[in-house]
């Protein structure tokens, strides 16, 4: 009977997750998406203990005590960092996530190794596949949380005959899965397992520390396939049917983004997998002089959008940091009342997450349909009295179109130069995320306000 029950609430859990995906693609079913994922995990983890407790082997008893300390132990460092964490702080929590999904799969791999060594040819197969995802992923992590955190130089990691080491350490691990599926007895197998994670931990280092800083989204949401890739690994491993539908969700899903975004920057798919971005960094002239750049004042910006007829905002990074997104808002509001017309441009990869922007704009109660993408609103910039330039850098770069070596060379921008008068809000001259000059600063056209966004906003609603 149990089985069964457990089976058809799995069928339900999936169902509710493939649901969940499809709410997720929309602003206006995001929260109905967000509701049935969770419910969908509810069954999902009620399911699966009530299977550990049937088919426990020391009596449900002490795997029941187990599951509940893992559980009071995960949900309080959880719910602690959940209501802790700043928003700007959620794209290494994710990394930080993602690493321990990785981490895991190792884990399970090697675990179920140790359990069943005399195992069928095809699951050692699964495990040799599944700690050699999993450890890619687990560093690969590591290495995108200390980038998007700050611990790390976000430019690209340059060895000498980076793709050789890499393909070196890819044939040795293949050497390594053959010798561990046809020689798995104790201890070769164990060493040749452990070789793999090895080497999966070294590829993962090396193929994300050689991305520079501006292909990092690419690259975040590619180690979200791959942790739903490592997650149906380990689903095999351990017979378990739910895993293996949620892991292949999540890396189907991340690998269809990662595409879009590669497609949206301008960037070869094959080239992220293989870990070849950032070849462009070689000839950056890194102390080029672009001349003088002009400083302006929240009254005169004030004036200048009093005069205003079309207004074009263009948020990145920086507004999050700053929590801006409500003055923003208000500014807004306060332009449209005065017959301004006032819209969003929102870069692909503005920000830390995908849709970080507009996340930020959503809860600022910002109306939908003044929030416009990229390719809706570049055409229509140079019949724009004022761009706003709150926070971004790397978005509005026109070295990406105009620098052939410049690291973020080919990324499609938002083109705010070609409007009458751009207003850039930042604290100092300091580069982007990808660490290069923004040429934009020193154009004839544009006015550096410096500061923290959400002041100087407050600053120009004051002087309106
Ligand atoms: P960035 O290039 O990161 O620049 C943000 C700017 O905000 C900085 O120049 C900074 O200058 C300014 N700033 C920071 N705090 C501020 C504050 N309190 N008040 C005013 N300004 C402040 O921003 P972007 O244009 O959004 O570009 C995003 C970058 O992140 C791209 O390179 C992208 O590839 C990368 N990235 C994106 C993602 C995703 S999925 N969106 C993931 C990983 C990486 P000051 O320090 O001088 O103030």
């Amino acid at each position: 009977m149990l089985p069964s029950l457990v089976q058809t609430a799995y069928i339900i859990a999936a169902v509710l997750f493939v649901l969940a995906l499809a709410g997720l693609s929309r602003h206006e079913t995001a929260k109905l998406g967000n509701a049935a994922g969770m419910v969908g995990m509810v069954i999902a983890i009620a399911a699966t203990v009530a299977e550990a407790l049937r088919s426990a082997e020391r009596g449900p008893v002490v795997t029941g005590v187990l599951i509940l300390v893992a559980v009071l132990i995960g949900a309080t460092i959880g719910l602690w960092r959940s209501r802790t964490v700043e928003m700007t702080g959620m794209p290494q929590l994710i990394a930080m996530l993602h690493s321990f999904v990785g981490l895991a799969a190792v884990l399970v791999g090697v675990g179920s190794f140790l359990d069943t060594a005399h195992s069928d040819l095809a699951h050692r197969i699964e495990v040799a596949i599944g700690v050699l995802i999993g450890a890619y992923t687990f560093t690969g992590s590591l290495v995108a949380f200390a980038k998007l955190s700050g611990r790390m130089k976000s430019k690209a990691l340059m060895l000498p005959g980076r793709h050789v080491l890499n393909l070196l350490a890819l044939i040795a691990a293949i050497g390594c899965t053959v010798w561990f599926a046809l020689a798995p007895q104790f201890p070769f197998g164990l060493i040749a397992l452990l070789a793999i994670a090895l080497l999966g931990f070294a590829l993962g280092w090396h193929m994300v520390a050689s991305i520079g800083g501006g292909d990092m989204p690419v690259v975040v949401s590619m180690l979200n396939s791959y942790s739903g890739w490592a997650a149906a690994a380990a689903g095999f491993m351990l017979g378990n049917d739910l895993l293996i539908i949620t892991g292949a969700l999540v890396g189907s899903s991340g690998a269809i983004l990662s595409y879009l975004m590669c497609q949206g920057m301008n960037r070869s798919f094959v080239s992220v997998i293989l870990g070849g971005f950032g070849e462009g960094t070689g000839g950056v002239q890194e102390d080029r002089d672009y001349g003088e750049y002009r400083e302006t004042s929240a009254p005169e910006v004030a004036g200048l959008l009093e005069r205003a007829r079309t207004v074009v905002i263009t948020p990145g990074y920086g507004m999050a940091v700053a929590k801006a997104q409500g003055p923003v808002a208000q500014l807004t509001q306060l332009l449209r009342d005065r017959g301004v017309s006032v819209r969003f441009g929102i870069h692909p990869v503005a920000g830390r997450l995908p849709g970080h922007m507009n996340v930020l704009l959503a809860e600022a109660k910002v109306p939908y349909d003044i929030v416009l993408e990229m390719d809706e609103v570049n055409d229509d910039f140079a019949d724009t009295d004022v761009v706003l330039v709150i926070g971004a850098n790397d978005t509005v770069n026109p070295a990406a179109l105009e620098e052939p070596h410049s690291p973020i060379a080919g990324m499609p921008v938002l083109e705010v130069w070609h409007a009458r008068e751009v207003i850039v809000f930042k604290r100092s001259m300091a580069a982007g995320y990808a660490g290069v000059q923004n040429p934009l600063f020193f154009r004839d056209n544009t006015r550096m306000l410096f500061g923290d966004a959400r002041e100087r906003v407050q600053d120009i609603i004051k002087a309106l």
